[in-house]
């Protein structure tokens, strides 16, 4: 994993003061009742995502019945509002327990600022060393220490779609465009029927599209070469992705405001075509009792085939928990066959374990799907949720990203941000 600076702490320490249920004495939380208890902190809680870490409380509950989980999630998704708290928290020496953070890049903030135990015990006395990918363990890994343990993997390349408001349109949902370029000329047909062509919503959002778009415009190899500076922010392949994001934005019903569950309500009501979103909006889809490959479809965004842009939520142990054995019980769950399949079935994602399965019935479909593609794609990293770059990098992007959407910067202005954004890295 790369190095990043740590100016960012100060930062996000004067900035935790402006959000809402920001509490004085931090994440942690004392034991009040003389029972083990464990305090965990995540941004999943709302919608699909809070009925994912509920399944997992119920694990938690059946193997470790004397730990009594207390829930410390910061609403806002991809931890949009969540990862500024917990900065400040840690920077204050006020850990919760256990916390999300993604597998790759952003582990290394928490780890380069001693925020964070190795856990390789752990993966001893659970047995985790062979049942995690070695693809992943890397990404977890620094000087042959592992800092954190993986509930789940999920894939961000997704294209969420309506099958009737693409058919009106005269075009084929079973066959999706393949380019960039033949996409956008798709969102132009369904525009004509009076129909949304595709929603966004907050800022990641618009983010985890770009990236999607970068993907679909310059491939895996050269998407790569963004993180380890072999590839140019800008690039003329990277100006034309720029171009086509541009084009997007304008044929999109934009929300900046919005979270990523309501935009994808338009393509569950037949209102809108497209929304790209990770898999969580599965769970968004089945929260809605929508069957999927009848009522919606999902593909990878035309030029991803093939391609996994991947991001993995990781529990951690943190220096100075509250109460580490309680932590302790909530990786075991966590990592447990059970917790990883109950967690999984409902939010979207597959488990991290090689070992587990879903169930053959149609419901697990698309999760069946993102097992082989997980096992078959070539696997990259996504900017939006942290594996590709630490949360300082990947924040100035959101930013420069969102300038560029309001319409404060063009395509010229928002090259030279990329590049001002990624400039710190060491390559
Ligand atoms: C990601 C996270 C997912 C999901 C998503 C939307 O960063 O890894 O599990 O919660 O944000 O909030």
């Amino acid at each position: 994993m790369r190095r990043s600076t740590r100016a960012m702490l100060a930062a996000a320490a004067s900035l935790a003061i402006l959000l809402t249920g920001c509490s004085s004495s931090g994440s942690g939380s004392k034991a009040s009742d003389g029972k083990k208890e464990v305090g965990v902190f995540t941004w999943w809680s709302a919608g699909s995502e809070k009925l994912g870490l509920e399944g997992l409380e119920k694990v938690l509950a059946s193997q470790h019945p004397d730990v009594k989980f207390v829930n410390l999630a910061v609403s806002g998704g991809a931890g949009s509002n969540a990862k500024q708290k917990l900065q400040a928290d840690l920077a204050a020496k006020q850990p919760p327990d256990s916390f999300q953070a993604h597998a790759g890049a952003e582990l290394m903030d928490y780890i380069e600022a001693k925020q964070i135990e190795p856990v390789n015990d752990l993966y001893d006395k659970f047995g985790l060393n062979n049942a995690f990918p070695k693809s992943l363990i890397e990404r977890l890994t620094v000087n042959g220490k592992i800092y954190s343990i993986p509930s789940n993997i999920h894939r961000a390349n997704v294209v969420w779609a309506n099958p009737e408001v693409i058919k009106a349109a005269g075009l084929d949902p079973a066959k999706p465009a393949t380019s960039i370029e033949a996409w956008i000329a798709d969102m132009e047909k369904i525009k004509a029927t009076g129909k949304i062509p595709i929603t966004i919503g907050a800022p990641w959002t618009q983010t985890q599209l770009f990236e999607t778009i970068l993907i679909g415009d310059i491939g895996a190899d050269e998407y790569n070469g963004l993180f380890n500076g072999k590839t140019k922010w800008d690039s003329d392949k990277v100006k034309t992705a720029v171009k086509h994001f541009g084009q997007i934005v304008k044929l999109a019903q934009l929300n900046s405001t919005a979270d990523w569950e309501p935009m994808i309500k338009p393509i569950i009501d037949g209102q809108a075509a497209y929304n790209v979103m990770g898999d969580w909006a599965l769970a968004a889809f089945n929260s809605a009792s929508k069957v999927y490959k009848k009522d919606y479809i999902a593909f990878p965004v035309p030029g991803n085939e093939k391609i996994f842009d991947f991001l993995a939520d990781s529990f951690t142990l943190p220096v100075g928990a509250p109460h580490p054995e309680g932590a302790k019980a909530w990786l075991d769950t966590i990592s447990s066959k059970d917790g990883q399949l109950k967690f999984n079935e409902i939010k979207g994602s597959i488990p991290a374990r090689t070992d587990v399965t879903f169930p053959s019935d149609d419901k697990f479909a698309y999760q069946r799907d993102a097992m082989e593609a997980f096992k078959n794609d070539t696997i990259v990293s996504s900017i939006a949720h942290g594996a590709a770059l630490p949360v300082s990098a990947s924040t100035k992007i959101n930013a420069a990203v969102e300038k560029f959407t309001s319409g404060a910067s063009n395509e010229e202005a928002f090259v030279k941000d990329l590049v001002a954004a990624t400039a710190s890295l060491a390559h």
